[in-house]
């Protein structure tokens, strides 16, 4: 199976810090990988890289076969790939309604002359977005709470509207930064439900975690950082084997 992402000999220093060095991996389509690593490992800064909020400064990110390492961010969402926040980013002030039909990606509407002069085709699109919304929102179990402001939800809620954004932004490759952190377990067996069946319904992700039970229970394959670099990677049992990683490195113990 060839790769649908892969990163070649990435580099990324801020100032005296490499916070990414010499990085390669790939990423197998249909599957779950993770990034795991201690705190300030270059996960997020991997993401940022991916996503095209950073340039690297050496090597190439090639997704489906093509050089996306330096396109500006939303170039890169228009390839189908698409990112969710350690921070979750929701527009604290507007519906979780709103907050959805905000993450679909305009379509004939995007046209100035269509927005000028409305008529029917706008409206259409108004309803179609209003009713996927609505259709996502359902699938999160939070229609009870589609006109409450973002910053009324619970935690765990506004944890499952930053998912439902990601959904709504409709790429097949998805980016998710720590999505189960802070949540009761729970909570957590439904987010490893609906990772699970966005894989099932074709899509690829690409996941930092650090719970490692968790790690061990969603992911095909596994690729550990350490201050930038990649110590080891493998499916889960075998990094899970690996004394020196869980031990040295993440210090959680095998
Ligand atoms: N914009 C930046 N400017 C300067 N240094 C940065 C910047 N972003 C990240 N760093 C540094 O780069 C290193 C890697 O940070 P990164 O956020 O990628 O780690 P992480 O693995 O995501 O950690 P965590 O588990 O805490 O989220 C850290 O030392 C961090 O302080
Ligand atoms: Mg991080």
């Amino acid at each position: 199976m060839s790769a649908i992402l892969e990163l070649t000999q990435i580099s990324k220093r801020f100032g005296g810090l490499a916070a990414v060095q010499d990085l390669s991996f790939a990423v197998q389509p249909g599957r779950i990988t993770t990034l795991i690593g201690g705190n300030g490992a270059g996960k997020t800064t991997v993401f940022n890289l991916i996503t095209g909020y950073l340039a690297p400064d050496a090597g190439e990110i090639r997704f489906q076969g093509e050089r996306i390492d330096g396109l500006a961010p939303h170039k890169i969402a228009r390839t189908g790939i698409s990112r969710g926040f350690q921070e979750l980013r929701l527009f604290n002030r507007l519906s979780t309604l709103d907050n959805v039909q905000a993450a679909i990606p305009a379509q004939k509407g995007e046209s100035i002359w269509r927005a000028i002069w409305g008529g029917k085709p706008l409206q259409d699109e108004a309803q179609a977005t209003e009713a996927r919304s609505r259709e996502i929102i359902g699938d999160l179990t939070l229609s009870h709470q589609v006109d409450t402001l973002a910053e009324r939800l619970s935690y765990g809620q506004q944890k499952l509207l930053a998912l439902g954004r990601l959904v709504a932004a409709q790429g097949d490759f998805l980016l998710l930064d720590e999505p189960t952190s802070g949540l009761s377990p729970a909570m957590v067996d439904d987010f490893c439900d609906r990772m699970k069946a966005l894989v099932a319904s074709g899509r690829t992700i690409l996941l930092i975690e650090h719970n490692v039970e968790i790690v061990m229970r969603l992911s095909d394959w596994v690729i550990v950082l350490h201050q930038g670099g990649k110590i080891a990677e493998g499916v889960p049992d075998e990094v899970k084997r690996n004394e020196s990683v869980m031990h040295t490195y993440l210090g959680l113990g095998a």
